[in-house]
């Protein structure tokens, strides 16, 4: 099969900066990808972090001014990524959080600073770096929503375009006064184009002009058709009909694998699970819980905010505080929240343990260590932490949402009779049903060999990108058909010079 190139572009990639999944995803995919005969380069603002994990690089492109200030394209190597680096100090020159303020604000000129992404990776598809063609741009999510309206209204070659949603709680939604300083034509601020309620919305042009749109699980595609998890662009997407399909997301098995993970003191794997008690009384020293082995330890790892329904644990706290549990949080965002839970665990330090932060290591330890993974979502498109959760045996306690519904096989009577198995789901996220799914896993806990059955079957559970991946691959082949008369290049191996 023939290679295909793919730029991919995305405002965050892991290891060089994330916020969430999407960095992990933007991160992942590209060497899932290679095994499928699919190369991507990434198109990423270049922040200092960016910028600072540079191991080589070409300029590829100067603009003497973009949005307000002069910009380089690099293409370059970091951290074994491919990628395009847009070096625009004016408007990605900012330390820390890529998208807030240091008050917590979203940045004042977040509409030029991701317009500016999607301008460069729309040039880039259209043939700006010598000798680079890709067959299909990718975008992820609406920080890089301009790139395929721009394509779309730019006429001439191009190639085939993918938009990928991964939250559509978030938008990007801008006053219209930012639309005369895009560069598109008159005419593409109308409901068929960029406008949204008469402001611009960078996710709603890129669900409008994108040939192709997935989102990260099929269960989540489904209910963003529906005015309840659509928040209000069901309509766009239901205009799109079959344009919309839904991937399941992968995790990166060489990042997330408890037998080589060098933030566990100890490692294991499915036959050696009884290491994982070394690293619980690591988890439990860490947060300063009581050494109990026979508790069940119950984790969380998660950005805290109304989507991942962490209020429901605050809620439901002096109900599930009864049983034999105790639970570890790592997790920032939400003030509230943080305080919130900085609040119950000071109240009950050996039962509650709470870490306020960021922290990769300590992320690592809640899976290798917790006997589960609570994720009470609201919404979750996909959701991964549950997926390395299995992979580390930790048995997941979710929400039958979007991807949470689609990964998790819910310990009924059936799935227990057959052995298959893998977490607790519940619904709808509330209160009382998270507090019954939390019972049931007692009880399965409390039967300890149904609890190593469910923990073999969760750590077998297929979660990497194998096949995530060939679908991707599958869907490029398609973008990259429906204009291959007017693409630059089928690929610079084929020898076509650009202009
Ligand atoms: P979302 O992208 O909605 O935040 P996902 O489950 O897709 O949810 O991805 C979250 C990613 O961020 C996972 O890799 C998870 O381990 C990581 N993560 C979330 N919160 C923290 C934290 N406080 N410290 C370390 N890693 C975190
Ligand atoms: C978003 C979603 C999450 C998903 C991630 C990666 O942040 O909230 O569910 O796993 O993107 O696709």
């Amino acid at each position: 099969m023939s290679r295909v190139q793919v730029l991919s572009v995305a405002s965050e990639i892991f290891p060089l900066v994330k916020t969430g999944g999407l960095a992990d995803v933007a991160g992942a995919l590209p060497a899932a990808l290679a095994r499928e005969g699919v190369a991507v380069r990434t198109l990423v603002p270049g922040y200092p972090a960016v910028l600072d994990a540079i191991e080589e690089a070409e300029a590829v492109h100067a603009f003497a001014a973009l949005f307000g200030g002069p910009a380089r394209l690099l293409a370059a190597t970091a951290a074994g990524l491919a990628v395009f680096v847009l070096d625009a100090p004016h408007l990605y020159g900012r330390a820390g959080n890529p998208y807030l303020d240091p008050h917590g604000r979203d940045w004042s000129d977040n509409g030029i600073r991701f317009a500016a992404l999607g301008l460069a990776g729309a040039r880039l598809a259209q043939g700006l770096a010598p000798g680079y063609a890709p067959d299909v741009l990718h975008a992820h999510d609406w920080q890089a929503g301009l790139a395929p309206a721009y394509l779309h209204y730019s006429g001439g070659a191009r190639p085939g375009t993918l938009a990928t949603i991964h939250n559509i709680a978030f938008q990007g939604l801008f006053r219209a006064d930012l639309f005369p300083l895009l560069g598109l034509p008159e005419a593409a601020f109308a409901m068929e184009g960029v406008e949204f309620f008469g402001r611009v919305g960078f996710l709603k042009a890129a669900l409008h002009t994108a040939d192709r749109i997935t989102t990260v699980s099929p269960t989540y595609a489904e209910e963003i058709l529906t005015p309840e998890f659509g928040m209000g662009l069901e309509g766009v997407l239901q205009a799109r009909g079959g344009a919309v399909s839904g991937i399941l997301n992968g995790i990166d098995e060489a990042v997330w694998n408890p037998d080589t993970d060098p933030h566990l003191p100890f490692r294991y794997d499915a036959r050696r699970t009884i290491s994982r008690r070394g690293n619980k009384r690591a988890l439990q020293r860490r947060l300063a819980l009581a050494e109990q082995q026979d508790a069940l330890l119950v984790g969380v790892v998660s950005r805290l905010s109304w989507q991942k329904g962490l209020d429901l644990v605050l809620e439901a706290w002096p109900e599930i505080r009864m049983g034999n549990l105790q639970l570890a949080v790592v997790g920032a965002g939400d003030r509230g929240l943080e305080r919130a839970f900085e609040a119950t665990a000071a109240a009950e330090p050996k039962r509650i343990g709470v870490f306020i932060g960021y922290d990769e290591a300590l992320a690592h330890l809640v899976q290798g260590g917790a006997d589960a993974l609570l994720v009470p979502s609201r919404f979750e498109p996909c959701g991964l932490t549950q997926l390395c959760a299995m992979r580390y045996g930790a048995l997941p306690i979710v929400s039958r949402v979007g991807g949470l519904a689609d990964t998790v096989v819910d310990a009924n009577a059936m799935a227990l009779a057959a052995g298959v198995a893998t977490g607790f789901q519940f619904a709808p996220a509330e209160r009382a049903p998270l507090e019954r799914a939390l019972r049931r896993a007692l009880s399965v806990w409390e039967d300890g060999e149904a609890w190593r059955r469910m923990q073999r079957n969760a750590m077998a559970a297929p979660v990497g990108w194998e096949r995530p991946a060939e679908r991707y691959a599958a869907l490029y082949r398609e973008a990259a058909g429906l204009h291959r008369g007017s693409t630059l290049a089928g690929g610079p191996e084929e020898g076509v010079e650009l202009e």
